[in-house]
């Protein structure tokens, strides 16, 4: 399973690659405009400066709503690197826009997906990847994670190669979870990453080992 971290912030995205364990980045208009990002000039460079820190994928979402705003804008954010990932949301001039960078070759990450009927249409469309939001249907009182396996089930029928990121991921658990039901990728801040190191034991055992190994000197 593949690691993205969820965010615009660059000292985040140059921590978490430091781990040695991201494979890539998603970001969103919300995320972009935390950071004090604006303007198209700057907004490209951003993108450059986070395909500079890491070596996979990276999700630019595109800000217009209707088919033509999005193809002109997601080639602009294509033409800019080659690991630049189109994000779309899931409407209906999306779902056209998909099938569109689709036929060009222009990777397209799905987002805003909330219904497995909306993951087949994504698939169908030609998708890169399809973005589930886990944490938002949670917050509903809405089982993220039954999502998830129905995607899983769907595209393994059909053996779709759109890839299951599984997005608005809010902790350890929901990772570990996602991994046992095969979700292709994970995205979410880097404190569930972290999260997953720990362990009492781990910390009770390496007190141990240092107490001891004193003993060795
Ligand atoms: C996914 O691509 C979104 O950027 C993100 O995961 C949304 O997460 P949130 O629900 O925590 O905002």
């Amino acid at each position: 399973m593949k690691f993205f971290i969820d965010t615009a912030n660059l000292a985040m995205i140059e921590e978490a690659h430091a781990l040695g364990v991201l494979d890539g980045v998603t970001t969103n208009p919300s995320l972009m405009a935390k950071e004090g990002i604006s303007g198209k000039q700057n907004i490209h460079q951003h993108y450059l400066d986070i395909c500079n820190i890491v070596d996979g994928d990276v999700s630019a979402e595109v800000l217009g709503i209707t088919f033509e705003e999005m193809v002109k804008e997601g080639e602009e954010l294509a033409a800019l690197h080659p690991r630049i990932v189109v994000k779309v949301p899931m409407t209906q001039d999306g779902i056209k826009a998909i099938r569109y960078f689709s036929e060009k070759g222009i990777k397209t990450n799905c987002t805003l997906v909330f219904s497995s009927g909306q993951a087949l249409l994504a698939a169908k469309a030609g998708a890169t990847y399809v973005s589930p939001f886990l944490g938002r249907l949670d917050d509903v009182s809405t089982d993220g994670l039954h999502l998830i396996s129905e995607i899983r089930e769907i595209y393994d029928n059909y053996a779709f190669q759109t890839q299951i990121l599984a997005a608005s991921v809010r902790h350890s658990m929901h990772i570990i979870n996602c991994a046992k039901i095969g979700a292709d990728v994970v995205t979410c801040p880097l404190a569930p990453i972290l999260s997953l190191l720990k362990h009492p034991l781990t910390d009770s055992g390496l007190d141990q080992f240092i107490k001891d190994s004193q003993k060795m000197k």
